[in-house]
């Protein structure tokens, strides 16, 4: 049974890929360009931009995912970042449903109806995705938990790490997409290690649940049949640790050092070119 559930998961995975069907999805050029032009205008992004081109921000990854980043690390301790990017996202997407438009900002738009390729598709999916989840279950969590400052500091500093986890992942599914899944648990332990060096809450850390989640939202954008290959679930009882924490410390056993007054990172096995062939070969220790 076990092991069945296994192999069906392996192939749901497998036929997963981003051919959609030729059906255009409805989405009005105008409606978007102009809920875009508010987006940028209402959070700040740089840049020329014009009511009658802005939808041009979704076709490229990382200058948005850098300045959201930047945003809502920008003055830790202060929530004001968090609520100028989430209330820009909450008209975005009030603005897009309004007119009937809400699928505009989907995988099979941006790669049908407005040519981005879909490494860059899914990636900016998965960015949204992501930040649905900071601006809702994640904002109310730090909140609660009082370790907002903490998570921004990780933000702040180590996006050369998280730069490099996602390299990792996105070289491993484009390589050997039929075991996705197993390098969305990869991904997910690679963000969510970074976040458990901020540990400034007193014993009830949920900064790497954070971290974990985040990333899982990022990358079923992509791969949804994924979904129950992870869980990020963290499951302490008076009889132990359970759940993903524990998998968490088990791989940081490998995967993480403290030397010279830094933290270090070793990054999940990645596909490199051996003599001719693609292996899944050791990756390296970074830091920052
Ligand atoms: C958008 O249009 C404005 C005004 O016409 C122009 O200055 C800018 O370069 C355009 N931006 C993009 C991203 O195409
Ligand atoms: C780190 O973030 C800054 C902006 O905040 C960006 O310009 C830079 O390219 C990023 N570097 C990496 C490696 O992620
Ligand atoms: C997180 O870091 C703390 C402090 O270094 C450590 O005790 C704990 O085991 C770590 N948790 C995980 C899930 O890696």
């Amino acid at each position: 049974m076990y092991v069945a559930s296994i192999l069906a998961l392996a192939l749901v995975c497998a036929t997963q890929t981003h051919g959609f069907s030729e059906k255009a999805v409805f989405c009005q050029t105008n409606a978007l360009n102009q809920a875009t032009y508010n987006f940028i205008n209402f959070i700040g992004f740089p840049g020329a931009w014009s009511q009658s081109n802005a939808s041009a921000l979704w076709k490229t990854y990382y200058p948005l995912a850098y300045f959201l980043n930047q945003q809502v690390s920008a003055t830790p301790g202060s929530i004001n970042g968090f609520y100028t990017v989430c209330n820009g996202f909450e008209q975005l997407w009030g603005m897009l449903l309004g007119f009937g438009n809400q699928n505009c900002l989907t995988a099979e738009n941006l790669i049908n109806g407005m040519t981005v390729d879909p490494g860059t598709a899914f990636s900016v999916v998965g960015l949204l995705n992501k930040y649905k989840f900071i601006c809702g279950a994640g904002f109310y969590t730090l909140l609660r938990e009082r370790n907002i400052d903490c998570v921004q500091r990780v933000i702040a500093n180590f996006n050369t790490t998280f730069a490099l986890c996602l390299a990792t992942y996105q070289a491993n599914v484009q390589h050997d997409p039929t075991s996705a899944c197993r390098y969305i648990g990869d991904f997910t332990s690679c963000n969510a290690l970074v976040f458990n060096t901020s540990a400034c809450t007193n014993g009830n850390n949920v900064d790497f649940w954070w971290g974990c989640e985040g990333s899982l939202q990022f990358a079923l954008a992509q791969f949804p049949s994924c979904r129950h290959a992870r869980s990020c679930t963290i499951n302490r009882s008076p009889f132990g640790i359970g759940g993903f924490e524990r998998e968490l410390m088990e791989y940081s056993k490998t995967h993480y050092k403290f030397e010279n007054g830094q933290h270090w990172f070793k990054l999940p096995d990645i596909f490199k070119e051996i003599n001719g062939k693609w292996v899944l070969s050791e990756n390296d220790w970074v830091t920052g």
